[in-house]
């Protein structure tokens, strides 16, 4: 694990940061106390976190799967990316679609750090990592890395996997995942996945709590919230789910064992 000394130049380690926390929970070493005592406390209240943790990462392992498949796309946009680690975009798209060009985006400095050593080692430059605000998507749009490595003429696989929580009402999520869906031309697909209350809400309130005493933002949704990001476009089989239940490779004994809802849904036209 990384110790203060170690952080990155920029990066305040005394608050616990949503990328960090799932490094930890995924086994990386990219975190520091802050994360980990706050991933403690999130793995009191929801003993499963690290399954949960893991589910999404599969989840974002499956939809890409899809989209380079069946859907044929070629152009990644990965919004909230997280810290490079196995099954992550780059790694996935790296083996089914090798041709894909990736943009990576985040706006945790320390993904950058570590985006920036991995590039060192590949580059091929067909992943770029973009630091970038969600909330601000029409300027993540416009931001040149971004329009100059994806040709927006072409379907492009849109991934906002784990990160619209992180994302308080007052900052309109709905709006802004609008705004990104309309950029889109048809033929692209949007794979979103979300933590909700609906399966454990004593559990999930707890977690709450505890990110509210970190001073992290993590707003539970509801199947009919989440269901309403994905607009008017065509959603694929099965829809809305829990997560471990979309397009499983094996059915799980219990799909609701991790609470979050998740989906894929295609442009139409
Ligand atoms: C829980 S992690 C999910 C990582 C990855 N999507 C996955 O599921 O494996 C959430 C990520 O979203 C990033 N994030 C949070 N708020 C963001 C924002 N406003 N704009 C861009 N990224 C954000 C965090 O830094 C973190 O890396």
């Amino acid at each position: 694990m990384t110790d203060q000394n170690a952080a990155p130049a920029g990066i305040d380690t005394s608050v616990a940061h949503s990328a960090r926390m799932y490094d930890y929970w995924l086994g990386g070493s990219s975190n520091f106390e802050a994360d980990r005592e706050l991933g403690k406390a999130f793995e009191t209240a929801i003993p499963s976190i690290r399954t949960m943790a893991r589910e999404n990462r599969r989840f974002l392992g499956r939809a890409i799967r899809q989209m380079a498949g069946e859907g044929g796309i070629r152009q990644f946009l990965d919004i909230g990316t997280g810290v490079p680690a196995a099954g992550d975009t780059h790694s996935v798209t790296e083996i089914v679609a090798p041709d894909s060009r990736v943009v990576c985006v985040d706006n945790d400095p320390i993904v950058q750090a570590h985006a920036k050593a991995l590039m060192e080692k590949s580059p091929e430059g067909r992943t770029v990592y973009v630091q970038a605000d969600l909330r601000k998507p029409g300027e993540l749009l416009a931001h040149p890395e971004v329009a100059g490595h994806l040709d927006f003429e072409r379907p492009v696989g849109l991934l906002l996997v784990a990160v619209l929580m992180l994302l308080k009402d007052q900052d309109r999520p709905w709006a802004t995942v609008a705004a990104l869906l309309d950029a889109m031309p048809p033929g692209s697909q949007v794979a979103i996945t979300h933590p909700t209350q609906d399966f454990n809400p004593e559990a999930m309130s707890e977690v709450v709590e505890a990110a509210a005493r970190g001073q992290m933002t993590l707003v539970p949704r509801t199947r009919a919230q989440v269901s309403e990001f994905f607009g008017d476009w065509e959603l694929l089989e099965p829809g809305v789910v829990p997560v471990m239940g979309w397009r499983p490779e094996e059915p799980p004994a219990d799909p609701r064992a991790a609470y979050y809802w998740g989906g894929v849904a295609r442009k139409k036209g």
